[in-house]
């Protein structure tokens, strides 16, 4: 089963546009639920209208949470009210909000608070850029270093980990990443999960991949790439490419 995650940002920008996304995501889901398993990830504001999409084929996620309880915490969400209104993923550690100031320890306090609302935490990492020496990959273990010494090994089982590396992300992107790259990356995390939990557990942990993601190289990433999942910004909001996405990744 390929996790197809939707990461809308900040689009669309009115509810009626959410809505009809939703739905359309909606009959996707439907069609192609033998082998992949859809998320929507809309920004808090649209939370209440895509839920009511939300069927045993399409799940729902959140961009975001905060990482402290107190409910004297202005502009915040916290896990408890994601969790009241049937949310059951939320991104955290995504390159954009770690750029607004949230560090790994932020991240790690996030994951925890997803945790103990029981909803899974799809967490971030990647290298701002690669170096010929390697040196990205320290990046790479740091990101990972808090959740691998703080969550229990029965919690990281529900952890979805999404490798995005930041040159490949949005518009402004380098270039593509390569899925010879995403399965390097792939192999280098569950090496860092194996160190610590042992190879057998390491192999069941779902990677997914983010970053440029279109209906062109969405399946090698999966195929060649050795990803488990796909999270998918600009192109999740263009049905007919979505579509296409989807339909290739069930050929
Ligand atoms: P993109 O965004 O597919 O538009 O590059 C992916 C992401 O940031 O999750």
């Amino acid at each position: 089963m390929t996790l197809l995650i939707a990461n809308w940002k900040m689009a669309p920008e009115k509810v009626e546009q959410a809505e009809k996304l939703a739905k359309e995501t909606l009959s996707l889901a439907k069609k192609y639920k033998k082998n992949i398993e859809f998320v929507i990830c809309p920004s808090f504001i649209h939370l209440g209208t895509v839920v009511k999409q939300v069927k045993i084929t399409l799940a729902l996620g959140a961009q975001g949470v905060s990482a402290v309880t107190t409910a004297a915490n202005t502009g915040l969400v916290s896990a408890a009210q994601l969790k009241g209104l049937g949310v059951q993923y939320a991104i955290v550690g995504h390159s954009e909000s770690r750029a607004r100031g949230d560090t790994n320890e932020v991240v790690v306090e996030q994951t925890a608070r997803l945790i103990e609302k029981k909803i899974i935490p799809i967490v971030c990492i990647g290298e701002k850029t690669r170096d010929a020496q390697g040196w990205y990959l320290s990046e790479i273990k740091d990101q990972l270093h808090g959740l691998l010494t703080t969550v229990s090994k029965t919690n990281f089982k529900n952890i979805v980990i999404a490798y995005e590396p930041i040159w490949a992300i949005g518009a402004n992107a380098e270039r593509e990443a390569t899925p010879l790259e995403c399965r390097e990356m792939v192999i280098y995390i569950r090496k860092l999960i194996s160190d610590v939990h042992g190879e057998k557990f390491a192999a069941t942990v779902k990677i997914i991949y983010g970053g440029s993601v279109n209906e062109h190289n969405a399946k090698y990433f999966i195929t060649d790439g050795t990803a488990n999942g796909l999270l998918v910004g600009r192109v999740s909001l263009e049905p007919k490419r979505y579509e296409l996405l989807a339909k290739s990744l069930s050929l």
